[in-house]
């Protein structure tokens, strides 16, 4: 099957790749013209259970929600659709024939689709997940066999369904062997001129060659930042706010008598939760600070946490704007993702100003974070993988806890109400989001206060 990185630069795919200019490839990333603002190929690469296709996704999903428009494209997805029921290693055996033509047309559609994707539908970034190209002996399955994620992953996967444990790991070391003596390793002085990250050790070493834009430098920020050690995040607002109360946005205010109920209730659940070096966050605001003090433990305050900066409508409520400013009401509601605040900020704003709080949270293990509405709802599209569209309408009610824990390749996720009202905050998009609008229609959805 092809082919190392080398051989999809020199044989005919050539005409595919061309229109791009450049690939980066994750084990091989390879460019030919430095252009500005060119779609950019990142193509995984490495024996069977290296962890590509989760590094395909999760990279696929931090690079939308930092708005880089990407799409991952799965060899091995495009042959189970095509080889509807697996039936052993034995179709990866370098002499099956049958197997290798299957393989190789799956290889040339996922390219054709790439190439759709790059050159037609907008796309920035595609991910291929090559599905083993190159041979990476370092790497040993032992290793990667030991972590819960690979067994997670296999045992889940659509080629072993009703297969009990030895089966698969049985049959996929098979299959690793198969892929073994064709692959070509990386070459130093071959594959010098290639742009390409080599993960090694499941993230323990990392080789790093000719990174040649921004985007690739943040891309290989990333890859060293992200580990799969087990853990949890814990996502939670502060609790209920004196102008939560009376249904007014943003300010500084401190906690009203349920907000330190659920503050104590916090931090019981927290000690009953017994979570092994747990670090606490806060932002630099009163009413996230005060939560914190009733956990305890020590916390750390950042001020890219803070809230959403309304503006010109901060400490207002929402009848207060539509009274004020109908049209921006009326404009938020229509692109609440974009829509900026006069004087203040948009949530496409608040995902920039968090991407170091996500950084820092993928080096972590178990965080508390304690935060407010808008900047729990971008956290959460991060690790949920939801769209611009859905980010600002995510349910983050107060004095709720969300445990979030990677399994595979998502997010399991766990929700804890901790059994204190509170006002509800919530406001839906309302039918009519037009300028025109009449003042009942635009505050339809408003939650009941004060
Ligand atoms: O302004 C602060 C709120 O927590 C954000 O709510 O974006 O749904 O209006 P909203």
């Amino acid at each position: 099957m092809a082919t190392s990185p080398r051989e999809l630069t020199q044989n005919p795919l050539k005409k595919i790749w061309m229109p791009w200019k450049n690939g980066l490839f994750v084990h091989i990333l390879q460019r030919r013209v430095c252009m500005t603002n060119c779609p950019t190929l990142i193509v995984t690469v490495g024996l069977p259970a290296r962890g590509k296709t989760y590094i395909s996704k999760k990279l696929t999903r931090y690079l939308n929600w930092i708005g880089v428009p990407t799409k991952e494209f799965n060899v091995g997805q495009y042959r189970r659709e095509c080889v509807k029921i697996y039936k052993s290693f034995e179709f990866f055996h370098p002499d099956n024939e049958e197997g290798l033509k299957i393989r190789r047309q799956c290889a040339l559609t996922a390219l054709k689709d790439v190439n759709q994707y790059l050159t037609v539908e907008g796309g920035q970034v595609a991910v291929f997940d090559a599905t083993n190209t190159t041979r990476e002996r370092r790497w040993t399955i032992t290793r990667f066999a030991e972590q819960n994620s690979f067994k997670q992953v296999k045992l889940g996967s659509p080629d072993y369904i009703d297969c009990n444990t030895e089966e698969v790991i049985e049959d996929f070391m098979k299959r690793i062997k198969c892929y073994e003596n064709s692959y070509q390793p990386l070459d130093d002085v071959l594959d010098k001129d290639l742009s390409y990250i080599k993960i090694m050790d499941v993230g323990r070493r990392y080789l790093v060659n000719r990174v040649l834009d921004h985007i690739q430098s943040r891309i290989v920020y990333y890859l060293m930042n992200i580990h799969i050690t087990p853990r949890s995040i814990y996502l939670c607002r502060h609790g209920e706010s004196d102008l939560n109360v009376k249904g007014c946005i943003g300010g500084d205010s401190g906690l009203s008598g349920r907000g330190k109920e659920f503050a104590k209730c916090l931090g019981k659940f927290i000690e009953e939760q017994n979570i092994k070096n747990l670090k606490v966050w806060t932002s630099q605001m009163k009413r996230t600070i005060q939560t914190a003090e009733a956990v305890a433990l020590p916390y750390e305050q950042w001020k890219a946490l803070n809230e959403i900066d309304a503006g010109v409508c901060e400490e207002m409520m929402y009848e207060e704007i539509q009274v004020h400013f109908p049209v921006e009401f009326s404009l938020r509601d229509q692109d609440k993702y974009r829509y900026r605040y006069p004087k203040g900020e948009s949530y496409e704003d608040l995902v920039q100003r968090l991407e170091p709080v996500i950084m820092e949270l993928e080096r972590q293990e178990n965080v508390l974070v304690i935060c407010h509405q808008a900047v729990m709802r971008c956290l959460l599209a991060y690790f949920l993988d939801k769209s611009a569209e859905e980010l600002p309408y995510l349910k983050c009610p107060l004095h709720t806890v969300l445990k979030l824990t990677p399994v595979a390749y998502g997010c399991k996720v766990e929700s804890v109400w901790l059994n204190v009202e509170a006002v509800n905050t919530h406001r839906d998009r309302p039918e009519n989001v037009d300028i025109s609008r009449m003042p009942e229609e635009a505050l339809f959805t408003v939650p009941a206060h004060q």
